[in-house]
């Protein structure tokens, strides 16, 4: 990442970690670097290079039982430039509430979106500190629009929404589009995924649009989502594969958009069939919806 000033250097592969590997990396003040966080092992997967050695490790682990989760990463954030595309241009949508942000990559949410329409705000959050020392690059707004970096946890909605740096930048009387791109897996069933989800969405007007996606188990044997279940119990990340039905259970009221609850490798697809990934390798579900 050229735009940002934190590299971690990157070690062996699915190695031990060793206290020196720890210390070998430059750890900004306040951050865990012996507990593995979704953003870094993300970022690793996609080829980044800001990530402790234990997210590897842990990225790792769960390869050993789904092989071809970098694919579903990349998968994931192509449709996340095509969905962005989408609502910034076809839908008219202003105004971005990106949850779950990720570290900055090629294609942030403001970039994709101001290319199309430079006044496009945007608010992002997420709960990793390593990316709010990357803040800065999310924030490089086109002078007619604007962006705010918020740090909270989805998991505390009514914080979020109540945000001054949120109200200042989104008009929440006007469509806003919410995105949930890879993040509410990490919501535990424990942790009230759909209450959050309905506090979310009861705090946009009509006409908003909600954007999820989602990791699957619909593709898997019993056995392979026992393996799959016990690799991220290892990983460290809790992590919540859902099926289909329990995927369209958040989107009771809601109006589907075509083509509806789909694989992100079938979600307007920019290139043709033939070299598309299969929808099993990636395993990745998504849909897009308006609030009547
Ligand atoms: C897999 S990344 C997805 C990044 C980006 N949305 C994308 O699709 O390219 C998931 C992101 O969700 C964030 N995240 C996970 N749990 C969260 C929580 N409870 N609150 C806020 N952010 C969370 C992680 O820190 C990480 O940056």
């Amino acid at each position: 990442m050229g735009c940002c000033d934190l590299h971690f250097r990157r070690g062996s592969r699915g190695g031990r970690r060793s206290e020196a590997a720890v210390e070998s990396e430059r750890v900004p003040p306040g951050i865990d670097p012996t507990k593995a966080h979704p953003s870094r092992r993300y970022n690793y997967w996609l080829g980044g290079k800001d990530n402790f050695a234990v997210d590897r490790e842990s990225a790792e682990m769960v390869a050993s039982a789904f092989p071809t989760v970098g694919l579903a990463a990349r998968e994931n954030r192509a449709f996340l430039k095509r969905v962005v595309g989408y609502l910034a241009g076809e839908a008219g949508i202003g105004q971005f509430l990106d949850i779950g942000t990720g570290l900055p990559s090629a294609g942030n949410v403001h970039e994709v979106a101001q290319a199309i329409e430079p006044t496009s705000r945007i608010v992002y959050v997420d709960n990793d500190q390593v990316v709010l020392v990357h803040a800065r690059a999310l924030l490089t707004s086109a002078p007619e629009g604007r962006t705010a970096y918020i740090e909270a946890d989805l998991r505390d909605p009514d914080r979020i929404l109540a945000d001054p740096d949120l109200r200042r930048t989104l008009d929440m009387t006007r469509p806003v589009a919410l995105m949930l791109v890879a993040t509410m897996h990490f919501i535990v069933d424990e942790d009230d995924p759909y209450g959050i989800f309905a506090r979310l969405v009861s705090a946009l007007p009509s006409g908003s649009h909600v954007v999820m996606t989602h990791a699957t188990s619909d593709h898997l044997t019993p056995e392979q989502y026992a393996v799959s279940e016990e690799a991220n119990k290892r990983s460290g990340v809790p992590f919540r594969l859902r099926g289909s039905d329990e995927f369209a259970r958040f989107f009771g009221g809601l109006e589907l958009l075509p083509p509806g609850i789909t694989s992100v490798v079938e979600w307007r697809p920019d290139v043709p069939e033939a070299d598309r990934p299969s929808i099993e390798d990636v395993s990745m579900l998504c849909a897009v919806a308006r609030v009547p």
